[in-house]
């Protein structure tokens, strides 16, 4: 049993992002901040992880994964209200309380680890996560006594001249006594700027009681960047993104260009794998060794296998055999299987179609509800007409087949294994094994 409870505040509406969509779903490297936050507290493995929702709940809880136990927040009164919510599961529970907000997507899982030790080490009623800024607006300043010890939070909005010059700041994330911050909840009041109850006040309400209230300074500011606007996001999406291209750099791919290389935090790169700039890996991607990607490619949700090429290309949800060449400019829509060496040419697209080991299609294409098997070469021009305006067919050409440019093939139909089409021909019915056909309509070359 662990003795670790952590609630994630993740109500309030973010006024200052100006969006339709609750702040905590505002996705940062593919991944919403409070999904963030949620992995990275169930990486410290609590007894409970529980999640405050409250401004568009439904769509919060709907839009996150997890072993997560929701309480609502009808109304968004404030940090400290937000904790009362979970005041049910507090009173059962006795040990370390760790409270994150759901917009700090940036947190690691280090960082947290240390704070939980340092707060249960120092047996404190309280351990703020503070950070020294050179600008410290919009944060609430800790406030220390001469000697240094920790008086409380003074939120932005309520602080004097003198306190708003502290450079030390409250990050957001607190460990708490359980109890003690139970029992320091109801004394919690609005009295202030923004008429709210603030958690930040349980610091000086337990201080005053002479209770320990500690402070740990982080060394990673970046980490605890609090998301308010969308410059901010933009600022949490550069440290992620500078982050993960570091990671896999580390595990040996290289990146040319960090800076206009974006990967999702699911992504897997194998070793050797080469990354040209302005390339964006999204979502569940697997590109295996000694892959080349981009410059300009976009690859989502999809497999790669060692040694492909792909380059100038947009790959969605289709997996890519060994030695595979893409590009440039091709376009690969959901639901491909592409085998191996096959190369898949310039200005082609190709949705939901299987490609056969070393088969070609080269130039100016569209393939599509397609089955080609191996050493097929596909001409330039070549088109599946697989829509008749109301249903979508298929095609299926087989093996060693030569399909002249520019050549139609009318869905549903079969190419036969070692067939020939002339350039130009127009198909629409079966070609038999071994048969040539040309003209349009095709018929087979006397
Ligand atoms: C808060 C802290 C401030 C700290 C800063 C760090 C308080 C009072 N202030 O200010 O000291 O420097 O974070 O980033 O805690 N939320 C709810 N219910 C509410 C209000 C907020 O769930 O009624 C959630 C929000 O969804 C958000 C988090 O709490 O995820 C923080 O709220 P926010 O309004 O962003 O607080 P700050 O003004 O940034
Ligand atoms: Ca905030």
């Amino acid at each position: 049993m662990s003795d670790l409870l952590t609630i994630t505040l993740a109500a309030g509406k973010g006024t200052r992002m100006k969006s339709k969509l609750p702040k905590v779903l505002h996705k940062v490297l593919g991944k919403s901040m409070v999904q963030h936050v949620l992995d990275t507290a169930s990486n410290l493995d609590p007894s409970l992880n529980i999640t405050v929702i409250g401004y568009k709940g439904e769509e919060v809880k709907e839009n996150t994964e997890g072993d997560i136990k929701f309480v609502e927040q009808k109304e968004q009164l404030g940090t400290g209200h937000a904790v009362m919510q979970a005041r049910e599961y507090l009173k059962e529970f006795d040990g370390t309380v760790l409270v994150l907000y759901g917009d700090t997507p940036l947190l690691t899982e280090e960082t947290l680890n240390r704070l939980v030790k340092d707060h249960q080490n120092k047996e404190a009623a309280v351990t703020i996560l503070t950070a020294k800024l050179d600008d410290p607006s919009g944060y609430g300043r800790i406030v220390r006594d001469e000697i240094g010890n920790v008086l409380g939070i003074v939120e932005d909005k309520d602080t004097t001249q003198d306190q708003a010059k502290i450079k030390e700041i409250n990050t957001g994330i607190c460990c708490f006594n359980s109890r003690l911050l139970l029992k320091a909840l109801d004394s919690l009041d609005t009295d202030n700027a923004q008429g709210e109850y603030y958690l930040t006040d349980v610091a000086g309400i337990l201080a005053k009681e002479g209770k320990v209230v500690s402070a740990m300074l982080t060394d990673n500011y970046k980490e605890t960047i609090g998301v308010n606007s969308r410059r901010h996001l933009a600022k949490a999406e550069k440290v992620l993104q500078q982050r993960v291209c570091e990671y896999h750099m580390d595990s040996g791919v290289t990146i040319i260009d960090p800076q206009s290389t974006y990967i999702d935090t699911k992504v897997k790169i194998g070793q050797d794998t080469i990354i040209y700039p302005f390339t964006f890996i999204e979502g569940e991607t697997e590109i295996k060794e000694d892959v080349i990607v981009g410059p300009q490619s976009r690859i989502v949700d999809s497999v790669i296998g060692n040694k492909v090429e792909i380059e100038s290309s947009t790959i969605v949800g289709s997996e890519i055999g060994d030695r595979t060449v893409v590009g440039p400019y091709a376009y690969l829509r959901p639901g491909n299987k592409i085998g191996q060496g096959v190369k898949i040419g310039d200005f082609v697209e190709v949705k939901n179609s299987q490609i056969g080991n070393e088969s070609k299609v080269p130039h100016l294409s569209y393939i599509g509800d397609t089955t080609i098997g191996r050493r097929t070469n596909v001409g330039a021009g070549t088109i599946t007409a697989n829509y008749d305006g109301e249903n979508k067919h298929r095609t299926v050409i087989g093996d060693d087949v030569f399909i002249g440019s520019d050549s139609t093939l009318i869905a549903p139909i079969r190419i036969g294994d070692r067939s020939v089409s002339g350039a130009g021909s127009v198909i629409t019915k079966d070609v038999k094994e071994g048969e040539t056909v040309i003209g349009v309509p095709a018929k087979p070359k006397e």
